[in-house]
Parts: structure tokens; sequence; C-alpha cells
């Protein structure tokens, strides 16, 4: 067959024309978004961090009701490996039901901020505080202790961290929640079509490029243009770590709020377990000078922890309370957002989109492509 190349973007690819439909210019916006995945690196703040001892252990006592005071819940409960690290339930059912929606743990090595609020410095401390919590595990530090030494881990836990008996409860909760942080470390979502579109791009390999399909090229032209989506969704796990008010209402009740960011900066600047405390392993203590820095204003209020899009469509429902039930609804979201209500002083960035029936599509089908095996 004799293959017709109209310009340097159209390819042949059997019967049907595919073709690249970005510009140069999308193109250069569109590789900072890999490479995938990420070279890891361990935790300074953690001294087990990346260590196989650890991680088997992080990972048994992740799906173990022993964490629990009363073996009510695993970790697993909330975040179950069966389902991308999450539930299908719109809010997190703990000993009461939660304010929030249970997030995916995957990619999360190397964050700055955890929880949605961004009350965890470290992905330890992120681990930590469910165990404590009242409303989750809700074991003491001495009752966790005591269901550890008692525990058929007890010999790994020994063989990492010395004799239980000799250590202060609060260092076993330390060490415990570091086992599951070099665990959660491991956890990242595989390479998707839209990594080998990418790579494809970079390589200048436009016949390979012209593979991903044209709905989601056309969705990431919305993606990165008048969308404005990728202003905050950016970089290799499309999210820019930061805290935003994406116009989802943050009442509980006519008397109550999620304060989002600024409740998840009141509880860091009261934490004992920051990597500026001494239960950070890092004689440098490398970031430490986040939580040292850090101030909480009034704009924090009801803003939430931009989320990755990576693996997103196997995570719904969406959004810090699980309040939109598909990512077509997340799409209808941002296409009519009310901006009167998005309160944050200077949020300037959203704004009604209507989108087309059409584009609506083409967006679902480009954050599709970030979930799907190539
Ligand atoms: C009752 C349900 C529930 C249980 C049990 C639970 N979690 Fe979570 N988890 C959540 C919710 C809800 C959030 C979001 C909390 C927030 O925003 O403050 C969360 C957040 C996290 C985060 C931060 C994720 C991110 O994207 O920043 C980590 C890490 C985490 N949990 C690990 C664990 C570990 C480890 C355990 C077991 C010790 C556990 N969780 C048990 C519901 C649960
Ligand atoms: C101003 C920053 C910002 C912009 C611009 C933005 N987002 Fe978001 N996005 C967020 C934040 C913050 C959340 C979480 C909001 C919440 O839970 O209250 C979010 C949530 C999401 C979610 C749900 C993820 C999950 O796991 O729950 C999806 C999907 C999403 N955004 C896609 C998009 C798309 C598509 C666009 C462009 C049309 C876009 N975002 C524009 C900040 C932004």
């Amino acid at each position: 067959m004799k293959v017709l190349v109209t310009t340097a973007l159209f390819v042949l690819t059997g019967a049907a024309r595919a073709e690249v439909l970005l510009s140069e210019d999308q193109i250069q916006q569109t590789l900072p978004f890999g490479p995938w995945p990420p070279s890891f690196q361990s935790d300074p703040s953690n001294r087990v961090s990346n260590d196989t001892r650890a991680i088997a252990l992080g990972a048994a006592l992740f799906n173990d009701p022993v964490l629990s005071v009363d073996g009510a819940f695993s970790c697993a409960s909330c975040h179950d490996p069966e389902q991308a690290f999450t539930t299908f339930e719109a809010r997190a059912l703990g000993r009461v039901l939660l304010d929030r929606n249970s997030p995916s743990l995957r990619n999360l090595a190397g964050l700055r901020w955890y929880g949605w609020g961004g009350k965890s410095d470290s992905l330890w401390a992120a681990s930590l505080h469910p165990i404590i919590e009242e409303q989750e595990m809700a074991h003491s530090k001495e009752s966790l202790k005591t269901a550890i030494s008692e525990s058929s881990y007890i010999d790994e836990f020994e063989a990492m961290f010395g004799d239980i008996q000799t250590q202060d409860p609060e260092l076993v909760l330390v060490n415990t929640a570091k086992t599951l942080s070099a665990y959660l470390e491991t956890l990242a979502t595989d390479r998707t079509q839209f990594d080998d579109f990418r790579d494809a791009l970079e390589r200048r390999d436009l016949a390979m490029a012209a593979n991903y399909p044209e709905p989601a090229q056309r969705g990431l032209q919305l993606f990165l243009g008048r969308g404005k989506c990728v202003l905050c969704h950016n970089g290799p796990r499309f999210s820019n770590n930061e805290f935003h008010d994406a116009g989802v209402p943050y009442f509980l009740s006519e008397t109550e709020v999620d304060e989002g960011r600024f409740g998840g900066l009141n509880f860091l600047l009261s934490s004992a377990y920051t990597l500026d405390s001494d239960w950070s392993d890092d004689p440098d203590k490398q970031g430490a000078w986040v939580v040292r820095s850090v101030r909480r204003s009034h704009s924090d209020f009801g803003t939430f922890r931009t989320p990755s899009l990576r693996g997103v469509a196997e995570t719904a429902p969406y959004m810090h309370d699980g309040s939109l039930i598909d990512l077509e609804a997340v799409i209808r979201h941002y296409s009519e957002i009310d901006t009167e209500r998005l309160h944050v002083d200077g949020e300037a960035i959203l704004s009604e989109l209507n989108l087309t029936e059409q584009e609506v599509a083409d967006l679902a089908a480009f954050l599709v492509t970030l979930s799907k095996a190539p």
C-alpha cells in the first residue's frame, strides 16, 4: 500500500488517517507531564524508607485490623487495595461518617503536603494520624505498643527497631507509621496511554504519537488552553500539590464548615510529628523550613489540595467530600462553575467554561487516558 503523507503531522495507520492535533506550543506544554514513572528517592526523614523489610511489614500492617484498638478497621477498610486504595463511598465511614472522601494512596512519595487540607508534611506523619485518630483506628500509644508486642509481627518489628519493651510507646507509634510509609512509597500508578503519547512527542515520533485517540487530544488541548486546568493540575502527577478553592461547597451543615487548608495548618502547626520535630531521622532537617515559615491566612479557608489526576478514572466519586459521582460530573462542575461562590480573594483562574457536549466528552476522554494501560 502506498502511504501518503500530506504534511509532517499526518500519517496513515491502516485505513483511518490519524494525526497529531497539537501545535508546537501545545507539544512543549505537554512534555512536563512526564516522564513517568518518576525516579524514586528515599525519604531522608524516615530511616526505614526503601528498606525491603519495612516495606513488607508495612504492607502486612496496612491490611491488618491490629492497627485499630478494637480490631474494627484496617487501613485497607478505607483504602482498599482492590479499589485503587480508596472505596466507592463518597465520605469515609469510620466510627462516624467522616467529612471527607478517602484519597487513593498512590503516587504519594516525596510530596510536600498530605491530606486534603495538608495537615501533614511527611508521609509517615500522614500514616501515623489515622492510628490514633479517635474516629478512625482510635489506638492510644500504649494500646498500640501492647497490640504490636502481642502480634505475630513482633519478630519483624524487633529485627528492625530492637527490643520493643525498652521503647517508649510514642517511639513504637512513630516506627509503626514509618513502616507503613515505606510501604506506601512503593505504590505508584502504571504507565498509561498518555505516557506513550507524551514520550513519542518527546522523541519526535509523530507516527507513534498519532495513535493517541483524537478525542483525547482535543481534551488535552482544552486542558492546556481554554480550560486552564494545567494551571493547577501540572507536572508528572498532574498536581501542583498546593491548595485552591475549586468551587466545591464547604458547608457541612448550616453552621459548620470544612475549614480545608485553614484547619490543616492549625493541625500542622501544633503537631508533634513534623519534619521539624525530633521524630524526623534527617539530621539536616531538609524540608523543615516549610513548616517553620508557613503562615495561616483567611484565604486558606475552604481550600483543598489539588489532587493528582493519574489513575483518576479508577477513584470515583470525586472531590474532598466525594460529592461528584463521575468524571463527567466534575467536568460539568467546572463548565458551569458558580464564580460567585469562589470565596477566596484573588482566585481568578476559574470561570464558567460553558463547554459543549462534545467538549465535555473530549475532556473526559483525555482524563481516562491517564488511567488506561497503553
Ligand atoms: C475510616 C477511614 C480511614 C481509615 C481507617 C484510614 N484512612 Fe487514611 N484517609 C482517610 C481519609 C478520609 C483521608 C483524608 C483525610 C484528610 O484530608 O485529612 C485519609 C488520608 C490518608 C493519607 C493522606 C493521603 C494524601 O493524598 O495526602 C494517608 C497517607 C493515609 N490516609 C494513610 C492511612 C493509613 C496508613 C491508614 C491506617 C493506619 C489509614 N489511612 C486509615 C480515611 C481513612
Ligand atoms: C485553581 C486550581 C484548579 C484548576 C484551574 C482546576 N482544578 Fe481540578 N481540582 C483542584 C482542586 C483544589 C481540586 C479538589 C477540590 C475539592 O475537593 O474541593 C480539584 C479536583 C479535580 C478533580 C477530582 C479529583 C479527585 O480525585 O477527586 C478532577 C477530575 C479535576 N479537578 C479536573 C480538572 C479539570 C478537567 C480542570 C480544567 C477544566 C481543572 N481540574 C481545573 C484545582 C484546580
